[in-house]
C-alpha cells in the first residue's frame, strides 16, 4: 500500500480509531472471548474511551499513531493504529501481573486493522514506525503481551522480530497472555 501514512493521532481521529478498534477486535476475539466479554464496551464507551486517550496521550509516555489510507487526494481514512509507550522504569511502573516487561523498557500496547486492510501491510508500517520512534526514545528492548490464542497476532510479532520465552500472566476474566520481546 504505497498511499499509506503513519501519523501521530490526534483527537479528531478518536472516532475513527474507536471504530477501528471495534471491529478489529471484533475480528481477532469472537474465537477467543466469551460473548460477554466481546460485547462487554459498546461502540459509543470506545468513542468516549478515545477521545480520553487522545487528548491524555501528550501529557503520558503513550503515543499514538494512526495508519492512514487514500486512494485519491480527499479519501484519506484510518485504517489501523498502534500504541506504544516508553516506561522509565521497567520493572517498577505497575504492580502485580498487570505489566511485567521485565528488562525492556518500551511497550507495544496496542495494535489493531481493520479487517478489510489485514495482510497488507498496514500493521508492519505501524510497528515498524513504532519500534523506530522507541528506538529514537532510546528504549532498548521491546516488549508486549498477546492472548496465547491469538495466533495470527502472534505470526504477525514473530515477523516483526519477537519471540516468546514462554512467559505468561492472566488477568482475570481474560484468557492467558503471553509475553513477546525483542532488542531496538
Ligand atoms: C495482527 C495485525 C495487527 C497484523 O497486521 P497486518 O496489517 O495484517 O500485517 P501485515 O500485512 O503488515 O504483515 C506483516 C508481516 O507479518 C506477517 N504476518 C501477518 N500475519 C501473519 C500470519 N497470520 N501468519 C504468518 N505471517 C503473518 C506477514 O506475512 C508480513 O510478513 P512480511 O513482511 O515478511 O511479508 C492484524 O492482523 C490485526 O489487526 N489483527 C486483529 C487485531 C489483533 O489481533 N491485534 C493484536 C492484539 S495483541
Amino acid at each position: 500500500m504505497s498511499n499509506l501514512v503513519i501519523r501521530l493521532a490526534t483527537t479528531d481521529d478518536a472516532i475513527d480509531i474507536a471504530g477501528v478498534h471495534q471491529i478489529s477486535r471484533e475480528f481477532a476475539y469472537r474465537p477467543i472471548l466469551s460473548e460477554e466479554l466481546l460485547n462487554a464496551q459498546t461502540l459509543a464507551d470506545r468513542e468516549k474511551y478515545w477521545k480520553e486517550q487522545t487528548t491524555l496521550a501528550s501529557f503520558s509516555d503513550a503515543e499514538i499513531y494512526v495508519a492512514e489510507y487514500s486512494e485519491a487526494s480527499d479519501d484519506a481514512r484510518i485504517v489501523g493504529f498502534i500504541v506504544l509507550l516508553k516506561h522509565k522504569d521497567p520493572n517498577g511502573f505497575d504492580s502485580g501481573d498487570r505489566v511485567k516487561g521485565k528488562d525492556a523498557d518500551g511497550e507495544i500496547d496496542r495494535i489493531y486493522v481493520h479487517p478489510d486492510f489485514v495482510g497488507k501491510g498496514a500493521g508492519k508500517a505501524l510497528m515498524c514506525h513504532a519500534l523506530q520512534r522507541l528506538k529514537a526514545l532510546e528504549c532498548k528492548k521491546a516488549f508486549l503481551w498477546v492472548f496465547e490464542a491469538n495466533t495470527t497476532a502472534r505470526e504477525f510479532y514473530q515477523a516483526m522480530g519477537f519471540s516468546t520465552d514462554g512467559d505468561r500472566r492472566q488477568i482475570k476474566p481474560y484468557p492467558h497472555d503471553l509475553l513477546y520481546t525483542r532488542t531496538l
